[in-house]
């Protein structure tokens, strides 16, 4: 257990850092950094503002831990021959995780709280899939972050850029929202590309851990969202600074699955529907993934 922050140190390593983040990281037009001028609105309930610091502290780790995912990634893509904007975009990715978690820890700040988070610094490896050819093992664990997590990532964005009312805090979700949107589609991009190239024993094996990763999912995000009943005027005031419901979440994340990622999962070519439907009798317990719910 350690201590989890984002900072930024005082060595000409801040310059390169900043201008890597304003020139390649920040997508809009505005920035998502805090201006001078913009101050929290004073009569936010303190509840609310307890509730969306730990969310937003929540979400640093979240961030570091999508981060050390895609990082983790480019020796299987290397090994599978994979081609070089696929290695370069999910780098990419891993440093938009990283400015993520940045963005989070200024929300935190903005928010009256500390920004910073104890937790397992060694937070859990990506799955290894011991004894699979590493074109399998680098479309599952692209499958999984990218078509599963990340595509969830980007509705549960949604839902929140919708009720957000605080225009830092919206510009931040915007930033984020517009990365993830990036990271979902290379784990589509490069499903579409590698699937027609399987063998059939290739597809089968890729069928079979389809039926346990997304048994396995569903599993992480019911248990990334436990229920809380929060009242309904604390509740507005957090979504207004920027905060996921679970009751609201898990059913976005039951929505999106039956009409965004099964269908298009279908549409390429992979049993989706059936996969989904059996997933009460997947018995396979094993780790195939690492879930983040906010991407
Ligand atoms: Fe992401
Ligand atoms: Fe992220």
């Amino acid at each position: 257990v350690g201590i989890l922050r984002a900072e930024v140190s005082d060595t000409s390593l801040r310059t390169e850092y900043e201008k890597l983040t304003r020139r390649l990281l920040e997508r809009a037009v505005d920035s998502p950094a805090r201006r001078p001028d913009e101050v929290l609105d004073s009569a936010i309930h303190p509840e609310a503002l307890r509730l969306c610091r730990r969310n937003w502290q929540r979400r640093m780790i979240q961030e570091h831990q999508s981060a050390q995912v895609f990082s983790s990634m480019l020796p299987d893509l290397i090994e599978a021959e994979a081609t070089i904007d696929v290695k370069v975009c999910v780098l990419r990715s891993a440093m938009d995780e990283l400015h993520h978690a940045a963005l989070c820890a200024d929300v935190v700040s903005y928010l009256g709280g500390v920004p910073e988070v104890e937790t397992n610094l060694q937070l859990p490896p990506i799955a290894p899939h011991p004894g699979v050819p590493a074109l399998e093992r680098s479309l599952r664990n692209l499958f999984f972050v990218g078509c599963l997590s990340e595509t969830v990532a980007v509705s549960l964005l949604t839902e929140e850029r919708e009720l957000v009312k605080d225009p830092y805090v919206a510009r931040v979700l915007k930033q984020l929202a517009g990365d993830e949107t990036l990271h979902a589609r290379i784990g589509w991009v490069y499903l579409r590309e590698v699937w027609p190239t399987l063998d059939e024993a290739a597809r089968e094996r890729t069928i079979e851990y389809l039926y346990v990763a997304l048994a396995y999912y569903e599993k992480c995000m019911v248990d990334a969202t436990p229920f809380a009943s929060i009242p309904p005027i604390i509740l507005a005031e957090a979504r207004s600074i920027g905060f996921a419901d679970c009751r609201e979440s898990r059913a976005l994340f039951y929505e999106t699955m039956e009409s965004v990622i099964i269908p298009q999962l279908e549409e390429i070519g992979l049993p989706a529907r059936k996969a989904w439907d059996a997933r009460a009798s997947a018995t396979s317990t094993n780790k195939v993934g690492d879930v983040t719910l906010t991407g």
